[in-house]
C-alpha cells in the first residue's frame, strides 16, 4: 500500500492537538483535473504548472476558525488513477465533506462526475455534504465541455457548485469555506457547547487567523 505522507502544511499541524473540532475531507475526481492543485492553492497558496500524479493518497492539515472555535481540516487529497481506487476508497471511512471535481478541459472527467459521486456515497458511511467543482475555467480556449452541460449539472444537483481555477486563485478559498459551513451547519444539531457558536450565524466567514489577532488588525 502507497505511504501516507505529509504536505508541507501538514508536518506543522498534523500533531497540533489543540483545536476544538476536527473535519476529514477528502477531493475527488479523474486524474489530472486539478485535486493537488487545489489543495496546494488552498493550505499553502502555491501552484505549479507541472504534473506529478499523486501516488496512492497525501494530506494536508489546516486550521481556521470559526466563531472563535479552531476547526482543524484534515484533507486527503486521492489519486484519480483507477490503479489506485482500492486504496483510495479505503480512505473515504469517516470523511464529513467531499470536493468532487472535473475539469472543462476534459469531457471524459465531467462524464465520470456520477461515478464518483456513486463511490463516495457507497464508502464513506457518514459524510454530510459534497461541493462539485468545475475547475480551470482559465483555460476557456481548450474547453471540451460546453457551457451548457456544465449549467445543466449545476442546475439539477442540489448542492453547491462553484466555477474554479487553481491556478487564477479564483473560487478555491470559497469553496471550501462553504464546505466547512455546511457541516457545521449540519452538525449543529448534535454538537454541545454553546448554541450561538455554529448555528446561529449561518454566513460568518472562516478565517485562518485566531480571532484575537482579527480584533487587533487594522486592516
Ligand atoms: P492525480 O493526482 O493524477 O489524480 O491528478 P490531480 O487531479 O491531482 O491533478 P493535478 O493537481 O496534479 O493537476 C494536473 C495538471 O493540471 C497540472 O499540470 C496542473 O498544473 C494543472 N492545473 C491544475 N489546476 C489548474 C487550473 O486551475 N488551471 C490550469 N490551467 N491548469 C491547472
Ligand atoms: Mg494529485
Amino acid at each position: 500500500m502507497a505511504s501516507v505522507t505529509d504536505g508541507k502544511t501538514g508536518i506543522k499541524d498534523a500533531s497540533d492537538q489543540n483545536f476544538d473540532y476536527m473535519f476529514k475531507l477528502l477531493i475527488i475526481g479523474n486524474s489530472s483535473v486539478g485535486k493537488t492543485s487545489f489543495l496546494f492553492r488552498y493550505a499553502d497558496d502555491t501552484f505549479t504548472p507541472a504534473f506529478v500524479s499523486t501516488v496512492g493518497i497525501d494530506f494536508k492539515v489546516k486550521t481556521v476558525y470559526r466563531h472563535e472555535k479552531r476547526v482543524k481540516l484534515q484533507i486527503w487529497d486521492t489519486a484519480g488513477q483507477e490503479r489506485y481506487r482500492t486504496i483510495t476508497t479505503a480512505y473515504y471511512r469517516g470523511a464529513m465533506g467531499f470536493i468532487l471535481m472535473y475539469d472543462i478541459t476534459n469531457e471524459e472527467s465531467f462524464n465520470a462526475v456520477q461515478d464518483w459521486y456513486d463511490t463516495h456515497y457507497r464508502y464513506s458511511f457518514i459524510y454530510i455534504y459534497i461541493i462539485y467543482i468545475s475547475h480551470k475555467p482559465d483555460v476557456d480556449e481548450d474547453r471540451a465541455l460546453t457551457i451548457q452541460k456544465s449549467e445543466i449539472l449545476s442546475s439539477n444537483i442540489r448542492f453547491d457548485f462553484f466555477e474554479a481555477s487553481a491556478k487564477e486563485n479564483i473560487s478555491v478559498r470559497q469553496a471550501f469555506e462553504r464546505l466547512v459551513d455546511a457541516i457545521c451547519d449540519k452538525m449543529s444539531d448534535s454538537l454541545d457547547t454553546d448554541p450561538s457558536m455554529l448555528g446561529a450565524s449561518k454566513n460568518t466567514r472562516l478565517s485562518d487567523t485566531p480571532p484575537l489577532l482579527q480584533q487587533n488588525c487594522s486592516c
